[in-house]
Order: C-alpha cells, then sequence, then structure tokens
C-alpha cells in the first residue's frame, strides 16, 4: 500500500515517520516544493529502519509527481501559515490555490486515490477539494476531528487523573477554536459517563481547553503543533488502508445529515478501504445542535471567501 504526503513539512514528514514506524504502509512518498527538502527528510526517516525496526520504504520528491503514481491514499498537508497583515481571505486565496493544483497534480497520476485534506483552513480546503476534482464525496476526507478529540481525551485523562487510553470522546463540527464541540454529554471512562467523575464546570473547563488546545501550544511552540496532528493524520490513513472500520470524527461533504447541505464539517464516521463509508448521525440535544447550526454557519461564511 502507497502513501504520498504533499508537504514535507513539520505535519507531513511526522506523519510519514508514525507511518513507517507503524507498518502502516508498505511506501511513502513525501513531496514538496522546496528542493531536496522532502528527499532529506525521506532519508533521515529511513535512517530510523533499523534502530525502530521498520520496512516501510520512503522517498521524497522535489514537486515530481510521477513518483507518487498508483497511491492509494494522499495527504495534502501544503499550505502557508497565516503572515503579520495578512486578512483571512488572501490566506485562504493562496491556500486555496495551492491545495487545488496539489489535488489535481496527485490525481493525474493517482485517478483512484482516496484524499486526506490536512491544510487549513481545513474545512473549507476539505469542501474545495471535493468542489474542484468532483470526486465522490466518500474519498475527500478533512483531518481535524481525529486531533481534536485526542486533545478532548488528554484534557478529560488529565482531569481525571485516569490514563487516557480508558477515556472516549469525540469534537465535532468546525475545526476551529470557536466552531469545534467538544460532545462532553457523551464522553466516557470505560464506558461510565464522565459526569459520573466530574461537576458540569469542570466538563466545561475541559471543554474549554480543549478548543484553545492547539493555540495553547502555538503559544508554547512559536508555530503550531506536528507530533499530534501527524499521528492523527497516520490514525485515520491506518483505518483507511488497513480497513479498520475506526468511527473518527472527520470533515465531509453532508447532504441532509445533522441539517446541513453542501458543507464540509466534523461528524463521526466509519472510515476503511472506501474512505467514509457511513456518516454516524449521533443524537444531538438541542443544545448541540444549536452549538452545530452555529458552527456551521461559521464554516459557511469561511467557505464564501474562496469565491471572494
Ligand atoms: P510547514 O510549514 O511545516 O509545512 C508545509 C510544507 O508545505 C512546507 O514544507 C512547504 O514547502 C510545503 N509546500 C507549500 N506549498 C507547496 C506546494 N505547492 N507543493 C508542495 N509543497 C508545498 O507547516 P505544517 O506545520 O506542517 O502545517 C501544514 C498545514 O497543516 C498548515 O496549513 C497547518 O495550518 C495545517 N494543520 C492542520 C491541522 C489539522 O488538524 N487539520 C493540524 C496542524 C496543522
Amino acid at each position: 500500500m502507497k502513501v504520498t504526503i504533499v508537504g514535507a513539512g513539520n505535519v507531513g514528514a511526522t506523519c510519514a515517520d508514525v507511518i513507517s514506524y507503524r507498518g502502516i504502509a508498505s511506501g511513502v512518498v513525501l513531496l514538496d516544493i522546496k528542493e531536496g527538502f522532502a528527499e532529506g527528510k525521506a532519508m533521515d526517516i529511513m535512517q530510523c529502519a533499523t534502530t525502530t525496526g521498520f520496512n516501510t520504504k520512503v522517498s521524497g520528491s522535489t514537486n515530481d509527481y510521477s513518483k507518487t503514481a498508483g497511491s492509494d491514499v494522499v495527504v495534502i498537508t501544503s499550505g502557508i501559515p497565516r503572515k503579520p497583515g495578512m486578512t483571512r481571505e488572501e490566506l485562504i486565496g493562496i491556500n486555496a490555490g495551492i491545495v487545488k493544483t496539489v489535488a489535481d497534480n496527485v490525481l493525474q497520476h493517482s485517478p483512484n486515490a482516496i484524499i486526506v485534506v490536512v491544510s487549513n483552513p481545513m474545512d473549507t480546503m476539505t469542501y474545495l477539494t471535493l468542489k474542484a476534482t468532483g470526486l465522490p464525496k466518500n474519498r475527500v476526507i478533512g483531518m481535524g476531528g481525529a486531533l481534536d478529540s485526542s486533545r478532548f481525551k488528554y484534557y478529560l485523562s488529565q482531569a481525571l487523573g485516569k490514563p487516557a487510553n480508558d477515556i472516549q470522546g469525540m469534537v465535532i463540527g468546525g475545526h476551529g477554536d470557536t466552531t469545534m464541540i467538544p460532545l462532553t454529554r457523551l464522553a466516557s471512562y470505560n464506558g461510565a459517563p464522565i459526569a459520573n467523575f466530574m461537576s458540569q464546570d469542570e466538563m466545561d473547563k475541559v471543554a474549554a481547553a480543549t478548543m484553545v488546545g492547539g493555540a495553547t501550544l502555538t503559544g508554547l511552540l512559536g508555530t503550531s503543533a506536528w507530533y499530534a496532528p501527524g499521528a492523527s493524520v497516520a490514525f485515520l490513513v491506518d483505518s483507511i488502508l488497513n480497513d479498520q472500520k475506526r468511527m473518527i470524527p472527520c470533515s465531509v461533504m453532508l447532504d441532509g445529515e445533522y441539517g446541513q447541505s453542501d458543507i464540509c464539517i466534523g461528524v463521526p464516521c466509519i472510515i476503511g478501504k472506501n474512505g467514509i463509508e457511513q456518516i454516524v448521525d449521533i443524537q444531538l440535544n438541542d443544545a448541540e445542535k444549536a452549538l452545530f447550526a452555529k458552527s456551521a454557519d461559521a464554516v459557511r461564511n469561511m467557505n464564501a471567501d474562496l469565491k471572494a
């Protein structure tokens, strides 16, 4: 199984690293526009093969898409961060151009690939990719909910003093500080509702920490995070390539589910070899429905900037 990762920066290279040491794919191609950069990252990862013990072949390419031919999954992490003085519309315009060109290029060489979109603003870039390529909606998946959910479980585990792996929880809605919705009502510790262990005030604090989880790391690191984002992409890619049928919140095109249409936004999905195999329409209560509708409005406003 072959994976291409476009953008060999922090998130893309970390994803390649996790995919290789966990043996998720037999081959990974890292591609970047910076001369020699992807080749260097690939060589560095390959030099871990004997110490971490993996057989995945990782190679790099400077913008030569022929090397990506026959990929089963293509991950798009290429893009630029917002620079001082740049408006949101300008950022969206630049990243939209990059994502669209990349999607066109990869599909020329891997016409059957499933595309995982990571570049921000992710929900809008997922929507753009779907519209620009005309691919069926099961083959374009936005990664954001996997990361936000792992951060939610991290903060729950910190508050409870229990291992994160014993905690279940998910974050739906848009992939943004103000648009994501950590579903505290449905979170559990080994099947028992989290409300058995925490007060509403404590749960609200965890939800608030989750929502600014990315910004907290940017404040500490001076740039956006990469370990958890890269691992979250690898987790999603694993579910596709190895047909794991994991339920993962992903940004997908809705067609009436959750009362929304013509929008890509985070909802729980079953992810397998066909990409999005099922959108799970969980029963939200009225307060959650209202939050979801508000989140969808914000994502729709962002999508409108694509046409500006
Ligand atoms: P980075 O700056 O480290 O890496 C981006 C790479 O893309 C650079 O190496 C750059 O040379 C490359 N690139 C730019 N234009 C390209 C093109 N046309 N073709 C090929 N490569 C190109 O950035 P980082 O930290 O890896 O983040 C990547 C993207 O992922 C950003 O948009 C970031 O906001 C987003 N992100 C999304 C997350 C999510 O949960 N969806 C989480 C973390 C980051």
